[in-house]
C-alpha cells in the first residue's frame, strides 16, 4: 500500500540544514527543556525545537528568558522559537537565536492563549497578515539562519486564514511552514484537520510540517501520504514518552521495560535539575512523573508518593528502589552522554552585558 511505503528515515533539507528523518519534536511551553530535546533526538527526532521564548525577555536580557538560549553540543538540528509583535523587537531577538549556535529561528504565530494573544503576538497575528509579513521579513534580513513559522489555521472555528496567509509569509521569507490545523479558538479540542495541510503544501514551494494529533506510525505515515508534508511533527504523545518516536520513525512498538522508563526519568530529573536549579525543577518536573509512570507502567498512588517529596533526590531514590535493575541502565545512558562541561555552550559575552 502507497501509505506504508513513506520512510521516516529519509533526511530532508530546510535550505541548507539536513534534517536526518521526517520526525519533528514539537516546541511545548513548560516541556520543551533541554533534556527533553536531547531525549528527543537520541529517540529519533531529526529536529527539535525550544518553546517558545519572548522576543521581550530577550530584548531586556531577562536572565530567565536567556536561560532559553542555552545550546546543547548533542541537540543539533535545532530550532528555537520566538514570539513578539514588533518586526524590530523580533528581529533583534532573531539575531540573539543566531549568535547563541541554533540552526533555524523559528516564528510562532499559532500560540492561542490569551497571555500571549492580548499583546498581539501568537495565534493574533493571522489576522493581520501584513503585520505577520512585516516581522517575517525583518527577520529574515536580520539573519544567515533559515526561517521557519509555526501556525494554526486560523482564529476561528473553520477558519482558512493559515491557507492566504501562508504563502505571503513565504514570499517574505520563510524558508519552512508548520501548520497545526486547528483554530485557536478550538486550542486543543477536536481533531486536527489535515486536509488543510495538504492545501497548504499544494500553495507554496517550501516545506511544509504537519503537526496535531501524530500519535503512531500508522497516522504519521498516514499523514505523509496523504498531504505531501516533509515531515510530522510530534507533541503530547511524546511527553513522559519517547519512545513513541522511535515507534514512529522505525516502527518499534515494543513497550518499554519499567527499568527503561525509571532510566529514562531519573536521567531526564538529573539534567533538569543542572539545567533549572533544584527549585526551579522540582515544581516542573512533577507533571512528567504522572506522563512517565501513567500509562499502565505503575501503579497510581505512586506517582501521588513522588509528587509530595521535598527533594528530586528523594524522587531518586523512590524510583530507583521500585525497578533496582534501573541502575546499570541509567549509568549506561549517562555514559553515552557528552561530559557534561561539552554541553551547555557558553553564550557570548554580548548576550548577557547587553553591550
Ligand atoms: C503544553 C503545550 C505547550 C505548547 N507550547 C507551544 C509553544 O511554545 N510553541 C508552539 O508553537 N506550539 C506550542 N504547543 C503546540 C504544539 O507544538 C503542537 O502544535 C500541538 O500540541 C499539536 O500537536 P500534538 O497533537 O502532537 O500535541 C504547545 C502544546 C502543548 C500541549
Amino acid at each position: 500500500m502507497a501509505v506504508m511505503s513513506v520512510d521516516l528515515r529519509e533526511s530532508w533539507r530546510i535550505r541548507d540544514v539536513e534534517i536526518p528523518t521526517r520526525l519533528v519534536l514539537a516546541p511545548m511551553a513548560g516541556v520543551s527543556v533541554q533534556a527533553f530535546r536531547r531525549q528527543g533526538r537520541r529517540f529519533g527526532a531529526g529536529l527539535v525545537c525550544s518553546e517558545m521564548v519572548s522576543c521581550a525577555g530577550i530584548e531586556h536580557r531577562n536572565e530567565k528568558t536567556l536561560g532559553y538560549l542555552r545550546v546543547a553540543a548533542d541537540e543539533h538540528p535545532l530550532a528555537i522559537q520566538i514570539f513578539g509583535s514588533d518586526p524590530r523587537t523580533m528581529a533583534e531577538a532573531a539575531r540573539m537565536v543566531e549568535a547563541a549556535g541554533a540552526d533555524l529561528v523559528d516564528i510562532n504565530f499559532g500560540c492561542p492563549v490569551r497571555k500571549v494573544t492580548k499583546t498581539g503576538a501568537g495565534a493574533t497575528l493571522l489576522d493581520e497578515p501584513a503585520r505577520a509579513a512585516a516581522i517575517v521579513e525583518a527577520v529574515a534580513n536580520a539573519v544567515d539562519l533559515p526561517v521557519s513559522v509555526k501556525m494554526r489555521r486560523g482564529l476561528r472555528d473553520g477558519s482558512r486564514t493559515a491557507l492566504e496567509v501562508g504563502p505571503q509569509l513565504v514570499d517574505a521569507g520563510a524558508a519552512t511552514l508548520t501548520l497545526h490545523p486547528r483554530s485557536a479558538q478550538q486550542m486543543y479540542t477536536g481533531t486536527a484537520d489535515h486536509s488543510l495541510t495538504a492545501e497548504l503544501v499544494s500553495l507554496v514551494d517550501v516545506p511544509v510540517i504537519a503537526s496535531g494529533d501524530i500519535t503512531s506510525r500508522a497516522r504519521a505515515q498516514a499523514v505523509l501520504a496523504t498531504t505531501g508534508a516533509a515531515a510530522v511533527m510530534v507533541g503530547r504523545g511524546a511527553q513522559g514518552n519517547p519512545w513513541t518516536l522511535r515507534e514512529i520513525v522505525d516502527g518499534d512498538c515494543g513497550e518499554p521495560t519499567r527499568e527503561e522508563v525509571v532510566a529514562e526519568l531519573v536521567l531526564f530529573i538529573r539534567e533538569t535539575v543542572r539545567e533549572l536549579g533544584e527549585r526551579r525543577a522540582s515544581g516542573f518536573l512533577k507533571k512528567f512523573y504522572g506522563w512517565y509512570l501513567g500509562r499502565g507502567r505503575f501503579p497510581r498512588p505512586f506517582k501521588q508518593e513522588l509528587v509530595v517529596l521535598g527533594s528530586t533526590e528523594e524522587v531518586e531514590r523512590r524510583l530507583l528502589a521500585a525497578a533496582p535493575g534501573a541502575l546499570r541502565l541509567l549509568e549506561q545512558l549517562e555514559a553515552e552522554l557528552p561530559a557534561g562541561d561539552e554541553v551547555l555552550l557558553d553564550l557570548p559575552i554580548s548576550i548577557y552585558g547587553g553591550g
